[in-house]
């Protein structure tokens, strides 16, 4: 079911959707080559905490048999990691890598999901066109999400400019609406058919989420459960913000 947020919604979502761009303001500060990516899970728990909401991927349970519940605040994905990554003490942040981290906050029953990511040091040239192509792609997309446009229409739009790019996206994962549930109707995938799918109207509230890949669009599962790789080694970048729908330019949440 697609949620409307009433105007009181709204604000609580704009309050969990700010935590979450204040967390990304302080990884941004703090990343450095040397650290481990759970040294990074931590510096986003405490601050998300001490805001006053909780870390909702922590825990969260997909509810598929034999995977455990997600660990961490954030998902940590490096290189040709594409997302899910799990911070771990033994995984180093080197110079030159792209750090791709996502997590949602959760505070007065509302949830707000956002993704950067990062160069750490210097990066080659590819690496930073994949992540400015990621981004933009977003960007892209959020030209159509407007109200009486379709769903179908935002899709499209972040499909077309990313293979215009020469880049794959993934279809296996997809962005979402987002509200009381960290994933709520509709399904938002990074590629589609403009003029399908539901309708917008104010008051949605809406992930859009391109996850882009330099090389083929396939993707592996690691062991673990959780992380995602691109099958042919290249590199991946996720770019995220949660928006409202209005009636005109879409309001983005998880920016400051
Ligand atoms: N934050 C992810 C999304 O963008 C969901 C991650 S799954 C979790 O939809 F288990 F890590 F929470
Ligand atoms: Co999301």
């Amino acid at each position: 079911m697609v949620t409307i947020k009433s105007k009181k919604e709204i604000e609580l979502m704009r309050e969990v959707c700010k935590i979450v761009a204040l967390t990304y303001q302080e990884l941004e500060q703090k990343i450095k080559p040397g650290m481990t990516t759970l040294e990074l899970d931590q510096i986003a728990e405490n601050k998300m905490r001490s805001l006053g909401a909780i870390p909702a991927e922590k825990g969260y349970d997909i509810g598929i048999r034999g995977v455990p519940p997600y660990p961490a605040t954030l998902c940590v994905s490096i290189n040709d990691e594409v997302i899910h990554g799990i911070p771990s003490k033994n995984k180093i942040i080197k110079e030159g890598d792209i750090v791709s981290i996502d997590t949602v906050a959760l505070k007065n029953g509302f949830h707000g999901d956002a993704a950067r990511t990062f160069i750490v040091g210097k990066a080659s040239k590819e690496a930073e066109r994949l992540i400015q192509v990621t981004k933009q792609a977003f960007f892209e997309g959020i030209k159509y999400a407007k109200a009486g446009n379709r769903i179908g229409d935002v899709c499209h739009a972040i499909g077309e400019y990313v293979h215009s790019q020469g880049y794959s996206v993934i279809r296996e994962f997809q962005g979402h609406g987002i509200g009381k549930e960290m994933h709520e109707d509709p399904g938002i995938p990074n590629y589609g058919k403009a003029g399908r799918g539901i309708r917008l109207e104010p008051g949605m509230t809406l992930a859009v989420e391109p996850m882009v890949i330099q090389g083929k669009p396939n993707i592996l599962e690691l062991d673990d459960g959780w992380t995602i790789v691109t099958e042919d080694g290249s590199l991946s970048a996720h770019y995220e913000n949660t928006i409202l729908i209005t009636e005109k330019e879409p309001e983005i949440l998880t920016i400051l």
